[in-house]
């Protein structure tokens, strides 16, 4: 994409056409996400199919997509003790088939990602206010999100030996607002932390292929903080069992309730 977005910038917020899903893939998933964490194309047309009208994508004045949301809908008693983990509600294969409840009560935002030309520009902020239309749309009790705290992998650089997930969640800064940029947006439009969502995502990978990923991406942000345990520059670090041979990526993310108006 060779233009960048500006305030002039007219966001649309529709619902995906399959023809779409390519594009999406190779310009904001693969781009965006480490390789280890790309959802397969796959899974996004399976999550298409299962629940059209929550897969929300944004698409600018010419049509072309610049931001997405994945959203599941399930049964949730409200009760944070009877929360799942991301990688409960999304399934496996993660298509949301095994997990969708098309008369569920609960709305539940699984990942959203914004073009990079086309962030700071209210592109997350429509998205969030279109679940939070479709939550009303349904008579849905609850709209919540397993949230993935994006400076987190930065701050972990900065602060060698951190490791307490949710307290870096809840800092705030003077503003009251979370130190988090991800966090922050999400605060100001009505989010509220429910609790630590442990082990949202774990990814098993051959040492080899975890050697790949650490000589390929971002080679400078990996240190080995631990004897087979590696920061990666992420939310998430690795674990390496050497007898297995197995490198396992596991990542934390902060479930979060949005009010609903
Ligand atoms: C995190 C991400 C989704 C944010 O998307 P975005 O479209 O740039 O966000 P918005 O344009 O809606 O928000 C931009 C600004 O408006 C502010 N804002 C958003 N909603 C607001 C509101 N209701 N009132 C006042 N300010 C608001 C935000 O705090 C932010 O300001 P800041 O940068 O000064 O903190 C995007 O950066 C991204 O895709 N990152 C990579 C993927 C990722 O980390 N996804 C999240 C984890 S699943």
């Amino acid at each position: 994409m060779n233009e960048r977005g500006n305030q002039h910038t007219t966001v649309e917020v529709g619902n995906w056409d399959i023809q779409e899903v390519p594009y999406v893939y190779s310009e904001l998933c693969v781009k965006n996400w480490a390789p280890w964490m790309v959802a397969p194309m796959d899974s996004i047309i399976g999550r298409v199919n299962v629940f059209t009208e929550g897969q929300l994508l944004a698409r600018n004045e010419k049509k072309i997509p610049i931001g997405y949301a994945f959203i599941n809908q399930i049964n949730w008693n409200g009760q944070n003790q009877d929360l799942k983990s991301w990688r409960e509600i999304a399934g496996e294969p993660t298509t949301f088939e095994d997990t969708y409840s098309p008369d569920g009560n609960t709305l539940v935002l699984m990942s959203i990602n914004v073009h990079s030309d086309f962030r700071g520009i209210g592109v997350a902020r429509k998205l969030i206010e279109n679940a939070k239309s479709l939550a009303n749309r349904h008579d849905i009790d609850f709209l919540i999100g397993s949230f993935r705290p994006n400076q987190y992998g930065a701050f972990k650089i900065d602060n060698p030996g951190f490791s307490d997930f949710e307290a870096y969640c809840r800092m705030v800064k003077n503003d009251g607002l979370p130190i988090d940029e991800w966090l922050r947006n999400l605060t100001l439009n009505g989010m509220r932390i429910i609790k630590e969502d442990t082990e949202a995502m774990i990814g098993n990978f051959s040492v080899d292929e975890f050697n790949n990923f650490r000589a390929n991406y971002n080679p400078s942000s990996w240190v080995e903080t631990e004897p087979n345990i590696w920061e990666c520059g992420e939310v998430g670090r690795w674990i390496i069992d050497p007898n297995t041979n197995i490198a396992s990526y596991i990542e934390n993310a902060i479930w979060g309730q949005i009010e609903l108006n």
